[in-house]
């Protein structure tokens, strides 16, 4: 599978390069951040987001944080660590990715012995994480286009692609694998409302791609399901709970429910990093409530009337009886999905 051309993150050894996903499509933004805070704000503002990415983003967070420490006092190290870990902890709730990977830069922490030798193993620590997490994208990706079958039209949530996991992608990665096998696919992508990670990030992907497609808005899905003009659904994930229900971005379990009804499997890929087996089902995935001001305002401007009060959660579940298949770098998980789950993640 031949890797994206650009590189959502980079580490450049004493700060990282990211390419800010609030800019695209209209500019290419790149951003250097060399402490841990700016990452913070980069993932609270989701310059970086999707969940893959913002577990490896997070993970350079801390080691970034860890350079900065000034003190030798290795107690005092710990706790000023332990400071930056919460603030990177603090900015969004729902991706499973982000905590795993703060719990083993944690891990890596306490198991050194020197201000110096904590430093430099949780870069080294980052660095892997973002390695394996690009390969995990890859093998996932490999899976999962076997489900995809020439002159198949898919239709895709959200954003997914290399910029959301910073390696190949998860249900983007399945399609981009899927049409570099010489499969003629086409592609249905939805905005994704409010904040149009399907609009300006998958179109954008997809055409750095080459890959045919669609845009339409999230409420012409039921509509093109019964024309039979759909063969699949597949969806990225933000967590997994044990039993296989799944948060994703708000809007996927309309499609999944939607795809149910005209008999349209309905797959979810991600890594192994997004399943969370200390949740037994999905009623325990917090869900990201996020301002009015994306939901009153369009990229700065204002559709609805001032003072409007809004809703805004950024995720829903989809339970797992919709889910025909999850997609994993360890393999293709069917129902039932505990224990599928529970052998892959061993
Ligand atoms: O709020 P976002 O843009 O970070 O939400 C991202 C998604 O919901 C993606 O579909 C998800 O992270 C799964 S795959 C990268």
């Amino acid at each position: 599978m031949k890797r994206a051309n650009y590189l959502p993150i980079e580490w450049l050894g004493d700060r990282v390069r990211i390419l800010d996903q609030t800019k695209l499509p209209r500019q290419e933004v790149y951003l250097e951040l060399s402490d841990a805070q700016s990452i913070a704000s980069a993932i609270k503002e989701l310059k970086v987001r999707g969940a893959p990415a913002i577990g490896v983003i997070g993970a350079y967070g801390v080691a970034l944080g860890a350079l900065g420490i000034e003190t030798r006092a290795i107690a005092e190290f710990h706790k000023k660590l332990g400071d930056v870990i919460q603030t990177i902890t603090a900015t969004r709730p729902t991706a499973r990715n982000l905590f795993r990977m703060l719990e083993r830069m944690e891990q890596v922490a306490d198991a050194g012995s020197s201000v110096d030798g904590i430093k430099k193993a949780l870069v080294e620590e980052a660095i892997k994480i973002h390695t394996e997490e690009a390969e995990a994208t890859r093998k996932l990706s490999e899976f999962g286009a076997e489900l995809i079958k020439d002159g198949f039209t898919v239709l895709t949530h959200c954003n997914t692609g290399p910029l959301a996991t910073t390696g190949y992608g998860t249900a983007l990665g399945v399609i981009i694998h899927a049409f570099e096998q010489g499969k003629k696919i086409k592609v249905l992508a939805t905005e994704t409302r409010p904040l149009l990670q399907g609009a300006r990030l998958t179109a954008w992907e997809l055409k750095q791609a080459g890959i045919p497609f669609n845009l339409i808005t999230d409420s012409m899905a039921g509509y093109f399901m019964k024309q039979g003009e759909i063969n699949g659904v597949i969806v990225g994930a933000d967590r997994i709970a044990g039993n296989g229900d799944t948060a994703n971005k708000i809007g996927t379990y309309n499609l999944a429910v939607l795809a149910k009804e005209h008999r349209i499997p309905f797959y979810v890929a991600a890594p192994t990093t997004t399943i969370d087996l200390g949740l037994k089902t999905g009623a325990e995935i917090p869900i990201e409530q996020r301002s009015q001001h994306e939901v009153t305002h369009i990229q700065g401007v204002a559709i609805a009337p001032t003072g409007t009060s809004v809703q805004n959660p950024a995720f829903d579940v989809t339970p797992n009886k919709y889910i025909t298949a999850i997609i994993t770098e360890g393999g293709i998980i069917k129902p039932p999905y505990g224990e599928g789950i529970k052998s892959i993640c061993k």
